[in-house]
């Protein structure tokens, strides 16, 4: 009889789905007879399991569904945790510290925080701003949880917003990577950078923290684009603003969204405690601007380890980028038959788990349902260029490989 072990890995295929997801035993508490499970895949949990080991040995008669009290739904892939902690917006030479020193220039009297653990609670992530349940934001495929969801690596970082607030720190400004699931292409990355700002102004009329907030944000664009920028409010809405407001600057002829802004909602002033007090709030993406102002076109380029790349730039400079050569790409389609609840976000995610940063672009190219058998297919075309150096054949499919094995660990059928 085999004797579920500590750290060792399992497969679970949920009977209802067909679905597989992996999993870990983190903690097996003999004396209780509860076994802590973690999980790692994108899947969410459903109930009804049937256990395997990963070397497809039976389990059921082994484990007693009942005594799993706790699984730790985590959906990170190790792509992603790869990326924590390298400190980009901290590296004095690298573009996204360079913009980020640049505007903390215009916050001179501003108080500066960087907390380098993305991981916080969904409480100050979302909850305290008073982004509701159903938000999109929330979504699994959408973000990246960790411990049974109580935490989450920050989706913006407004999530520091009112643990600061609670502290009567009321005019500061805050820098750090957030995370989010996204599409693959040129200007998207599940990791990128921002910055959030507050200003409580005190005991004063919306309408003074709104023009507070106007001045303010209009002298930090001429601040960055030159004092010709052209560039306009609109109205906007975040949950936890009231009202709300987006910049848009023109560069080049396009519009392009660079901050959300607004005057701090009411109820979030009273459970931080300054019940009275009135003030602003705006958050701003750093990639975009540095891809702006250095002329970089791609946004893995931030992540590249090339010297070719990071010995380009020096701290408070702002040279545009000189391209080395672009390597060939190759283009590969995978179709497969999908089931109910698949979402676009976890092809992108397996691809970029499995891919590591060596593909440019994934499209969806086709997506039928054949009227007799009920049955959806979805083709994806994944487009492989490094950034680094010349792909081969080999190692390409080899990617691909992986990629439609993991599918049909998953029960997809490629076709
Ligand atoms: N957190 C928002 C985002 O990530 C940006 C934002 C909007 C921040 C309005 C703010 C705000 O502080 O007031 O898209």
């Amino acid at each position: 009889m085999v004797i579920l072990q500590e750290g060792q890995v399992y497969k679970i295929i949920t009977d209802k789905t067909q679905k597989s997801m992996t999993f870990y035993i983190t903690y097996v508490d003999r004396l209780k007879d509860e076994v802590f499970v973690k999980v790692f895949s994108p899947f969410s949990l459903y109930e009804g399991f049937r256990i395997s080991t990963i070397e497809n040995k039976t389990l059921k008669e082994i484990i007693d569904f009942e005594k799993i009290k706790n699984f730790y739904f985590e959906n990170i892939p190790f792509s992603i945790k790869n990326k924590i902690g390298k400190l980009l917006y901290q590296k004095e030479n690298h573009p996204i510290c360079i913009v980020k020193n640049k505007i903390n220039d215009f916050f001179e009297k501003y108080d500066k925080f960087e907390f380098q653990n993305p991981m916080v609670s969904v409480r100050n992530n979302f909850d305290n701003l008073l982004i509701p349940q159903n938000h999109p934001g929330r979504k699994e495929s959408d973000t990246f949880y960790s411990e049974n969801k109580f935490l989450v690596l920050r989706t913006h970082t407004t999530a520091h917003q009112t643990e600061l607030l609670k502290k009567k720190i009321t005019k500061f400004i805050v820098t750090g990577d957030v995370y989010r699931r996204d599409t693959i292409d040129a200007s998207h990355f599940p990791v990128f950078h921002q910055v959030e700002g507050v200003n409580v102004l005190g005991s004063v009329s919306d309408k003074v923290v709104i023009e507070h907030l106007k001045d303010t944000l209009s002298g930090l664009i001429k601040h960055l684009f030159g004092n010709d920028v052209k560039y306009r409010f609109i109205d906007e809405y975040f949950p936890f603003t009231n009202p709300s407001f987006e910049v848009v600057v023109e560069y080049h002829g396009i519009e392009m969204e660079v901050l959300g802004s607004g005057v701090i909602h009411k109820d979030i002033m009273k459970n931080c405690g300054l019940e009275g007090q009135n003030g602003w709030a705006f958050g701003m993406g750093l990639e975009r601007l540095a891809m702006i102002f250095f002329d970089i076109p791609d946004i893995r380029y931030f992540w590249s380890e090339d010297p070719r790349f990071l010995s380009q730039f020096k701290a408070g400079e702002f040279t545009k980028f000189q391209p080395y050569s672009k390597y060939p790409s190759a283009i590969r389609d995978i179709s497969m038959w999908i089931t109910e609840g698949f979402e676009d976000n976890y092809f992108f995610d397996l691809v970029r788990d499995l891919s590591e940063n060596l593909v440019e672009e994934v499209s969806l190219t086709d997506s039928f349902t054949n009227p007799k058998t009920n049955r959806s297919s979805k083709t994806f075309r994944i487009k492989f260029r490094s950034i680094d150096k010349t792909l081969t054949g080999e190692e390409i499919d080899k990617i691909l490989n992986e990629i439609k094995q993991e599918l049909i660990n998953k029960d997809y059928e490629i076709r």
